[in-house]
This record gives structure tokens, sequence and C-alpha cells, in this order.
């Protein structure tokens, strides 16, 4: 743990910051929703202020007046953005998002494992084995994001555009939405053409059969009475756009759990059902999703606080999981802890559909690096995080 580097200077520089614990346990439990001046937006920090901004009708996740940034209009980018469910407020998005669900939940989770498993072993040759720090980075990436991609019906041979072509679009839309990484028109121009190649990539996909997830997908959306089969492809791609970071996250947060701490190591060397707790607790203790954000459609009363039509909360999702109100002793590590509570797959209206899925996917992709050497010693010295103004994902490179 990094000791004496000064605290990050406001909300969006603490998820790639080495240790914001101290400050999100700080706002969590003595600012609870505050405005920062110097940024002009509101923050959202204890369990009780995360939960009302989530759970509340006037909030929503974009601004009424411009729900796509002006950046991404006139291209591929702003058409997948304006139509993911994770980024609507409209009442088309109820069905779709019930749709979303019914898909994600029907899926056969032994069956999942199994897919799973043949992908991780086959990236073993991809990537080659020893691993080294870099190729664990590669790893925690591509597993996710290729099991989802297999479930929607995407050849093996198009899994590397697939991964390209997503991280283009997340590097356009996080700069047109956040200001992180700097904006350009070549970053702009590249996120575009991911995102079209996305779109005629699933275009296809959805003619020709897809994947199990894909057919649930189409067939809960038009059990659900969804009309629009592009917003429902659309939101077949925002699988992958919404698992892709986070669960790579969750994978390298675990990893740097069972580094930092000998003894849990040895625990779940011995016993890798152990696992599963270590990641529940993971997901409490160093989230990926650290923050997430809402704009208000009218003025009103959040958390005590008066704020104002079109204004922009930041919503701590990582301090809310530190405030001693929603779990005791929040800042030890304890895999055992009953009754734990979390916000990271978030609540209300947008709650992860994937809650169980992504956790069972990153239990997969640790127990298969545990089981081939993953060089846990070297990871800490190896670390960064990745610029985000929201994710706080670990990479390791020498
Ligand atoms: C550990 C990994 C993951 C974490 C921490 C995570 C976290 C979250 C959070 C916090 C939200 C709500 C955001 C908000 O309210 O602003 C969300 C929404 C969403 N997530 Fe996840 N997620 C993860 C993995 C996944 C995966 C693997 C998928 C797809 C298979 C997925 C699909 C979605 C979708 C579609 C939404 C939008 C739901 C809506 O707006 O109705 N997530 N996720």
């Amino acid at each position: 743990m990094a000791i004496n580097i000064p605290e990050p200077t406001h909300a969006r520089a603490a998820p790639s910051h080495p240790d914001p614990y101290a400050y999100y346990g700080r706002l969590a439990r003595e600012q609870p929703m505050a405005r920062d001046a110097v940024n002009g937006w509101w923050v959202a920090a204890s369990a009780a202020a995360v939960n009302e901004v989530l759970t509340s009708e006037i909030c929503l996740t974009r601004p009424a007046d411009g729900p796509v940034p002006v950046a991404l209009r006139d291209g591929a980018m702003g058409e997948i953005f304006g139509r993911l469910v994770r980024l609507r407020d409209d009442e088309a998005r109820k069905p779709l998002k019930h749709a979303l669900l019914a898909a994600l939940r029907g899926l056969d989770l032994a069956e999942v494992g199994r897919l799973a498993r043949a992908r991780a072993a086959e990236l073993d040759d991809e990537l080659g084995l020893p691993l080294d720090e870099s190729k664990t980075t590669q790893f925690m990436f591509a597993l996710p994001v290729q099991v989802i991609a297999q479930l929607l019906g995407v050849p093996a041979a198009r899994y590397g555009d697939v991964m390209s072509w997503l991280g283009d679009y997340g590097a356009g839309t996080a700069s047109a939405a956040t200001g992180v990484p700097a904006a350009s028109p070549e970053l702009f121009a590249r996120g575009h053409r991911g995102a079209q190649a996305l779109l005629e990539l699933f275009a296809g996909l959805s003619k020709d059969g897809g994947g199990p997830l894909l057919n649930a997908l189409l067939r809960e959306a038009r059990d659900a009475g969804c009309g629009d089969e592009r917003d429902v492809v659309i939101n077949a791609i925002g699988y992958m756009i919404q698992g892709y970071a986070a669960t790579a996250s969750l994978i390298g947060s675990t990893l740097l759990v069972l580094a930092r701490q000998p003894s849990l190591r040895r625990q779940v060397e011995e016993n890798r059902a152990l696992l599963r707790d270590v990641i529940q607790e993971v997901l409490r203790c160093d989230p990926g999703t650290n923050s997430t954000i809402r704009f208000m459609a009218q003025d009103g009363v959040i958390a005590g606080q008066t704020v104002r039509q079109g204004e922009m909360i930041i919503v701590l999702i990582a301090a809310a999981n530190r405030d001693p109100a929603l779990n005791p002793d929040p800042d030890r590590f304890d895999m055992a802890r009953p009754d734990r509570k979390y916000l990271e797959l978030g609540t209300g209206p947008h709650a992860c559909p994937a809650d169980k899925f992504a956790p069972f996917i990153a239990m997969i992709a640790v127990d298969h690096l545990l089981s081939r050497g993953v060089p846990l010693d070297r990871l800490e010295s190896a670390l960064s995080y990745a610029a985000s103004g929201h994710i706080r994902t670990p990479l390791f490179k020498r």
C-alpha cells in the first residue's frame, strides 16, 4: 500500500490513485452529500446518499438536454451510446432492461463455466506460458469479454477485432463523457470506426442466428414487446461494453488481495471454493466501478441538499462500501464477513443484471490463473492503475 501519498484532489482523480480508501472513507463519514465548488459537481459518498441518488426518479443517467455528448453525435459511437439501457431513462428501456436481465439469468451457469474454462485453456496457448505480469493483464481483459462474445455468437476469429473495437469505443465515449482520456480527432475517429464495425458484425449475427445469449435476448425482447430490433442488438453489444473493464478490474483486484495477504493466499490455494467469498469481499472493499454519475432532471432535495436542474452528481459507490453505516469495521478485509453489503453492482432501475454472471466469470479466471502460476509476488511492483475518472483497473506491466 502507498505511504505518504497525498489524497486524490477530487472524486474523478480517485480511481487511478494508488490508495484512495482513506479519502473515500472520510467522505462517506464526514461529507455524505457535498458540492465540489472547484469542479462544479456534487459528490454523493455515504451509503444513504448513494442509495438515494441511484433510486431517485429525478436523478437521470444522462443530462435531459443532451443525452448523447456532442462529440459522439455524428457517428456510430453516438448511435450505440444513445441506445444503451445503461444510459437511458425513457419508458422504452424498461422492457429492454427486463429482457437483458432475463436473458442473462436464463443462462446455464454450469455450461458457461465449461465454456469459460475451455476458453481459458485456449488463452494459455495464445498468450503462451509461463505467465508474466503483462500476460496476466491480457488474460484479465480477454477472458470475460471473449466468453460474452462467444455466448453472443461472435466467431473466435473475430475476438481480437472485437476487443480492439470495444477499446476504441470505450476510449472515445469516456473521453466525450468525462474528459479522460484527453479528446482528439483521431480518438473520436477510431471510436466511430470501432462502433461501426461492431454494428456491422452484430447485424450479421442477429440475421444468421447468434449464440445462446443473443438468441435468448432476441426472444426475451420479442416477448417483452420491444419492437425495435436495432435497440436490442445494440444492447447485446452493450453486454460486452458493460462487462469489459469492470470484470477485468475485479479479476486484477482479487489477484492483488491474494498477493498482499499471504495467509489468505495459502487458504485459497488449499481450498479454491473460498474464492467465491474473497471475490465478494473485493467487490465491497476494492471495487472496479468506483463511481457512476447522475444528472438532475429538475431541482430537488437529495440527501438533505438542494440540487439544481442539470447539475451532475458523482456517485461514489466505492466510498459507500466503506461507510460504517453499511458494514461494521468497513476497512477490514474479511472474506467471512456476515451480512456483507455493497453497492458495487448498483441498485435501483439501473442495477447490474450480471450480479451472478460477473463474479462467476471472475472466479473462474482467478482460479485458472492460480493454476497456471500467476506471478503473484511480482504484481505489486508492476502495478499501475488505468487512467479513468470512474473505473479502478489495476494493470500489471514491467
Ligand atoms: C465485476 C463486474 C461488473 C461490475 C462491478 C458492474 C457494475 C455495474 C454497475 C454499478 C451498474 C450500474 C451503473 C449505474 O447505475 O450507473 C451496472 C450496470 C450494468 N451492467 Fe454491470 N457490472 C459488471 C459486469 C457486467 C457484465 C459482465 C455485464 C454483462 C454481461 C454487465 C451488464 C450491465 C448492464 C447491461 C448494465 C446496465 C443496466 C441498466 O442500466 O439497466 N455488467 N453494472
